[in-house]
């Protein structure tokens, strides 16, 4: 196995540390978000073991990544316009964004990610640290806001809703929103089934509680969403025509670990992606979703008088 294929094959729901101990009622657990990891600790605990650089360039990684850049493509402003990359990581996206004409500023509070985001930037687009829960940002200043990772990483909904809000007050009038979340069915539940950890009966009870809650004592640091769910929280953000997409399609977990850009596999299967965006019911079963809606072209002023 290659070391990017053993990035991918990490599980996150992973296998229990300690056969027969049980980690995980058999109950779905009550989220007690004051338990719950201050993030920045967690974060730095989960990624200082993944390589997330490497995330996107193997296996489904690679339909992740090509749907991803398809849908923001079709939906962005044209370029050049101001895009805030909150949660951008090492800067896969705002690689490409920039080089397509954006001008891009990268925030990210692991600090290893702002880093190999700088060096891979060599002056194309800026990295900072930063928190999704406070951007830095005057109000409207922005064209468009990417959450693609900083809503799978914060279980308690009040911080969800926070940095909803934060990214609506970022954009501009009428400016997009764009947000990634881990499918509860696809990026849960079928990726145990993938990696043949079920049979485990911790990973098997940590299933049912994201099932169930969206939530697992055995993966603290992710939250996983229903497409109905991630885009109610859209709705309750004050955004306008928002439609979540199912990023990788139903068929995914059949990309090879180790498939690379040119394996037919990774193009079948981001084809069949797109055509199964027609089909609402099918979004669930996407490991990824990408919610996007719009900030009221009239302003936040307007909204606050209705
Ligand atoms: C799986 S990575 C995704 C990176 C990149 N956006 C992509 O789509 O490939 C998730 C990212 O979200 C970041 N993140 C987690 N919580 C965050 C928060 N509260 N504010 C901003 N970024 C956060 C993590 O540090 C990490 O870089």
């Amino acid at each position: 196995m290659t070391s990017q294929a053993a990035n991918q094959n990490r599980a996150r729901i992973p296998p229990a540390k300690s056969e027969g101990k049980r980690l995980v009622d058999d109950h779905p657990v009550k989220v007690q978000h004051d338990q719950v990891p201050g993030a920045p600790e967690s974060l730095t605990t989960f990624y200082r073991d993944f390589d997330e650089s490497g995330r996107l360039t193997h296996g489904h990684g690679l339909v992740e990544f090509r749907r991803t850049q398809a849908l923001l493509r079709r939906h962005l402003p044209p370029p050049p316009a101001r895009v805030l990359d909150v949660g951008g990581g090492p800067g896969v996206h705002a690689t490409w964004l920039a080089d397509d004409g954006y001008d891009v500023l990268l925030l990210d509070p692991v600090e290893q990610h702002v880093a190999r985001a700088t060096a891979l930037a060599a002056g194309r687009f800026t990295a900072r640290t930063g928190d999704a829960r406070s951007l830095d940002r005057a109000p409207g200043t922005v064209d468009a806001v990417l959450l693609l990772g900083p809503l799978y990483h914060l279980p308690d909904p009040a911080d969800r809703a926070t940095a909803l809000r934060e990214a609506v007050r970022s954009a501009r009038p009428g400016g997009l929103v764009a947000v990634a979340a881990i499918s509860r069915v696809g990026g849960g539940a079928v990726d145990a089934v993938r990696r043949d950890l079920l049979a485990e009966p911790a990973v098997r009870s940590a299933v049912h509680d994201v099932l169930n809650t969206g939530w697992t004592r055995l993966a603290p640091a992710f939250y996983f969403h229903t497409p109905d769910e991630l885009g109610a929280e859209l709705l309750a953000a004050d955004l306008l025509d928002v439609r979540v997409h199912g990023l990788e399609g139903p068929a995914w977990a059949l990309v090879p670990d180790h498939a690379g850009s040119s394996d037919p596999i990774v193009t079948t299967v981001a084809d069949l992606a797109d055509l199964a965006d027609a089909d609402p019911m099918t979004v669930g079963a996407s490991s990824h979703l990408l919610a996007i809606g719009h900030t009221s072209s009239s302003g936040s002023v307007q909204l606050q008088a209705q």
